[in-house]
């Protein structure tokens, strides 16, 4: 399985933070954002990445991370979003990189405690389809809902008023090729964007979506709250832990 984080996007719920350079460059604790996606996915057994990024300072990304060798990568790709399509038209420019195999795709804002090494076994030993990872939240307002019964996720909403369960989808998800088909039938959302919920909602439809609740705690680092409780966690005790 190969792997994608999506680094685009111009952080503005962070500014004047993002004013001159990417979100994911901003520090968390001890290292830039950027840094926490990547150690996931290498721990996850995955040794070759897509960053897709935009915005200010796409260069550094370069200067920062070179070819991923110091990450124990065989390498790193690179791609270019304009503007700030949303997350499924960021990852629609990973469909050449793909080539067809099972990517893990992974938003460039968000840390994890654990490591994804038993959910990425399960999806490369998964026929097909798709998986996500859900975690209990105490405001899941902010992100997409899903909806359980009878053990299958029967539907996902993006950021609902009124919100059916607790349980956010986090930004980790992984797809077979059939995800490239799905974003080109998007249309945009309210916000303007193609959203990675609709993506998610026709794996749904078609049967094809599985999920694991993750273990560990969970945070994005797009709010100042949240970058502030990224760096606490970190702080606490490390993210991405194999021992955990
Ligand atoms: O953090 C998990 C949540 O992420 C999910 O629960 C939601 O379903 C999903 O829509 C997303 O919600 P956000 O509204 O918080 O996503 P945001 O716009 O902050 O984007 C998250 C990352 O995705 C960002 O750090 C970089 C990448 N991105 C985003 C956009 C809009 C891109 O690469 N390009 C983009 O155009």
């Amino acid at each position: 399985m190969k792997g994608v984080i999506l680094a685009g996007g111009l952080g503005s719920r962070l500014h004047p933070l993002t004013k001159v350079t990417n979100k994911h460059l901003l520090p968390v604790y001890d290292k830039p954002m950027i840094y926490y996606p990547i150690e996931c996915l290498v721990k996850a057994g995955i040794e070759e990445i897509l960053i897709v990024t935009g915005g200010n300072s796409a260069g550094d990304f370069l200067r920062l991370l070179e070819n991923g060798t110091d990450f124990g990568l065989k390498r790193i790709h690179y791609a270019y979003q304009r503007g700030e399509g949303g997350i499924a038209a960021a990852l629609k420019l990973a469909e050449d990189f793909a080539a067809g195999e099972k990517i893990c795709v992974v938003l460039g804002d968000n840390l994890i405690e654990k490591n994804i090494r038993k959910a990425a076994k399960d999806f490369e030993a998964q026929e097909g389809g798709a998986k996500i990872l859900l975690k209990e939240v105490e405001d899941p307002d902010r992100f997409g809902v899903a909806t359980i019964q009878d053990g299958k996720v029967i539907e996902i909403e993006e950021k609902p008023k009124a919100p059916k369960t607790n349980l956010a989808v986090i930004g980790i998800y992984m797809y077979d090729s059939q995800v490239f088909q799905f974003i080109r039938e998007l249309k945009p959302s309210a916000r303007g964007e193609l959203e990675i919920t609709d993506v998610n909602n026709a794996y749904i439809r078609q049967g094809a979506m599985s999920y694991e609740v993750l273990d560990g705690w969970w945070t994005d680092a797009g709010t100042f709250d949240s970058l502030l409780r990224a760096n606490e966690m970190v702080a606490g005790g490390g993210a991405n832990k194999m021992d955990a």
